[in-house]
């Protein structure tokens, strides 16, 4: 009769502790301490042998209830404690997305950049090949092996930066046209971008540091009515079809014949405005044949070959193509001037 109280107890016991966890490892702790190869179950089955035969199988018989009665009180609180932790994890991993969201403030180009990507593109696509060359440059790239000898009354039109007596700030990029050509032999296509120095004061319409995107083609046979409609096709990609463009006789030391290019206004499309003075037209351009003496002097035979050459103002045409109405707004990097052109 001992026995069998004392596994009463014991199942009593039991239950009751299973009731009171709160933890899975407390459950596991009590199921190995009842259920267990050496547990409490198996002392009591252990211990038949000890009680007397005619109670053995009632006691076997209750010992077979208690553990049935256990695991389904155990199996039973396991659940009820996994469902309590995910009710606790989901309030835990909740998104409150009524919240307003972190706002990405997202970067644009530089108007500059924009303008040259959309040159670059135009060139780009009829051929041209794209170089590079020193800020800092040679006076012989810059203006001698330009048709620009030193003490030439010439050097007046770019007032210059001297480094030393024989180095400026370029002036252009056509130094590095003459770089390509000292290093490439025809057919020679390419534009030059970059940034070129004036010792001009600043004012709305000058800045000592500008931009620059100039362009050489040379080879066999190459002529003034190449230059022509290459610059003329340039126009109407970047302004438009409906650009009209206008050659008038111009000057530089490195170009025989020279011309300065006029475009249809952007801001009025020709019909007269502030920005074009009335007339309808703009000034974007210069250009010309390469001076026979610059193809020599850098080792092309001007007899075999011919080419053309041609500079614009980035930073002229930008602000003509957004209406810009100081050039120094481009340069102060004014994210409230900035943010406008996204
Ligand atoms: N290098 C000239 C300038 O900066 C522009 C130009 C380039 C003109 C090529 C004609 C031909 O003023």
């Amino acid at each position: 009769m001992e026995n069998s109280t004392m596994l009463e107890e014991m199942a009593l016991r039991a239950l009751d502790e299973i009731a009171c966890s709160k933890a899975m490892t407390e459950l596991e702790e009590i199921r190995i301490r009842t259920l267990g190869k050496k547990g409490e179950l198996t002392g009591a089955l252990r211990s038949m042998k000890d009680i007397p035969e005619a109670e053995r199988p009632p006691f076997g018989k209750r010992i077979n209830e208690i553990r049935d009665q256990l695991t389904e009180a155990l199996d039973k609180k396991i659940l009820e404690i996994k469902q309590a932790d995910k009710v606790v994890r989901l309030k835990e991993e909740a998104i409150d997305i009524t919240l307003p969201g972190h706002k990405q403030r997202i970067g644009g180009l530089h108007p500059l950049t924009r303008i040259y990507y959309e040159i670059r593109d135009i060139f780009v696509s009829m051929g041209f090949e794209v170089m590079d060359g020193p800020e800092v440059e040679y006076d012989k790239y810059n203006f001698e092996m330009l048709n620009i000898p030193k003490d030439h009354p010439a050097r007046d039109m770019q007032d210059t930066f001297y480094v030393s007596n024989d180095i400026v700030l370029r002036t252009h990029t056509s130094p590095v046209q003459i770089r390509t050509m000292l290093k490439q032999d025809p057919p020679i296509r390419m534009i030059c971008p970059g940034r070129v120095y004036r010792s001009d004061d600043v004012d709305a319409t000058h800045s000592p540091i500008f931009n620059q995107v100039e362009g050489l083609v040379v080879g066999r046979g190459i002529s003034f009515a190449h230059l022509k409609d290459t610059l003329d096709r340039f126009l109407k990609e970047f302004y438009g079809e409906a650009t009209k463009t206008k050659f008038r006789p111009g000057h530089f030391p490195f170009t025989e014949p020279s011309a300065e290019v006029d475009a249809t206004c952007a801001k009025c499309a020709g019909k007269g405005c502030g920005v074009c003075k009335g007339t309808g037209m703009i000034e974007v351009l210069g250009c010309g044949m390469v001076h026979p003496s610059v193809l020599k002097g850098c080792g092309i035979d001007p007899d075999v070959y011919t080419g053309f050459a041609f500079g614009l103002g980035l930073d002229r045409l930008a602000t003509i193509k957004y209406g810009i109405t100081d050039i120094r707004l481009l340069f102060e990097n004014d994210i409230r001037f900035l943010s406008q052109f996204k």
